[in-house]
């Protein structure tokens, strides 16, 4: 079954990147020059999704308005006789189709993603995490679409994590499959190292099947007083069981400043007109 619509929650306090998401959103801060977010939209759009569904707050909608046409910027650019560019910013407004649905409190990551239960309607959809970025020849969620066309129940992405990263982590207990796939017997929330039942962590990628949203409707706030995605994926596993896709793609969490400068050290080394330029100025500063 093809999946056509995803949902990016982006309606976070962003507190790890105070001041600057004061009145910027969290998921428009570049990595180089590209706004997060943009990463989502184009691995969506590469595997064959249509249409987004963002999940904002109030006063956040420049995350929209960016996927949509500036005309004045467009006619400029034809003038100036700048193609190259010109395409570049249609192709960011011809991608995918985009709407909002608001989140007006806060209560997380659950809940946002049952802010868009009515634009979804009752067909498996995918959702992104912005913070996760991926730079791989093939999308992520491309791999965990390909796993639910076989099974047929939810899909999360892993990814293998050092020891020291377990306990901080939502860890699953696989039972391996084919290459790089594992049913999921269990999910652990932050669990201490010796009790975990791996080293796979679950990063931003997820194939749901609708019913996840009427677990959502029936989860009770957790420990923070947060609707957690987590546990109504978990309830609807245990009724349909649900996959894992370990991802090996080069992985960045850009939802911290340091994993964000990290990730556009990372872009700009990949830029021929950049790397020479920035490993000569890192050696210097560096001493090395
Ligand atoms: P995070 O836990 O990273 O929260 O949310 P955050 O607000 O982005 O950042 P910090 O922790 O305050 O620094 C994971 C994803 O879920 C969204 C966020 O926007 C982010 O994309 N989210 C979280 C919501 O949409 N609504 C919520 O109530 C909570």
């Amino acid at each position: 079954m093809k999946i056509r619509k995803a949902v990016i929650p982006a309606a976070g306090f962003g507190t790890r990147f105070l001041p600057v998401t004061r009145t910027i959103p969290k998921v428009m801060l570049p990595v180089l020059n590209e706004p997060a977010i943009q990463f989502s939209v184009r691995e969506a759009a590469d595997a064959g999704i249509e249409h987004i569904v963002f999940v904002i707050s109030r006063g956040q909608e420049a995350t929209n308005d960016y996927f949509h046409p500036v005309p004045p910027l467009e006619q400029a650019l034809e003038e100036r006789g700048n193609t190259e560019l010109l395409n570049e910013m249609r192709d960011i407004s011809s991608m995918v189709e985009t709407s909002v649905v608001y989140q007006d409190e806060q209560l997380g990551l659950g809940h946002a993603v049952l802010m868009a239960k009515d634009e979804i309607g009752g067909e498996p959809f995918a959702v992104f995490l912005p913070d996760d970025i991926f730079y791989g020849d093939t999308p992520a969620i491309a791999d965990l679409i390909g796993v639910f066309s076989k099974h047929g129940s939810s899909v999360i992405a892993v990814k293998y994590v050092p020891d020291e990263s377990v306990p901080n982590l939502g860890i699953i207990d696989p039972e391996p499959l084919d290459e790089s796939v594992y049913r999921i017997k269990g999910m652990v929330e932050k669990p201490r190292l010796e009790d975990a039942p791996s080293n796979l962590a679950v990063i931003g990628r997820y194939i749901l099947t609708p019913e996840v949203f009427t677990a959502l409707e029936n989860a009770k706030p957790g420990a923070i007083g947060e609707i957690q995605l987590t546990d109504a994926i978990d309830a609807v596993r245990t009724e349909q069981g649900a996959f894992a896709c370990e991802v090996t793609a080069d992985h960045f969490d850009v939802g911290t400043p340091l994993g964000m400068l990290k990730a556009s050290v990372y872009a700009a080394l990949r830029r021929d007109d950049m790397s020479g330029e920035l490993k000569e100025w890192l050696k210097t500063t560096l001493n090395c």
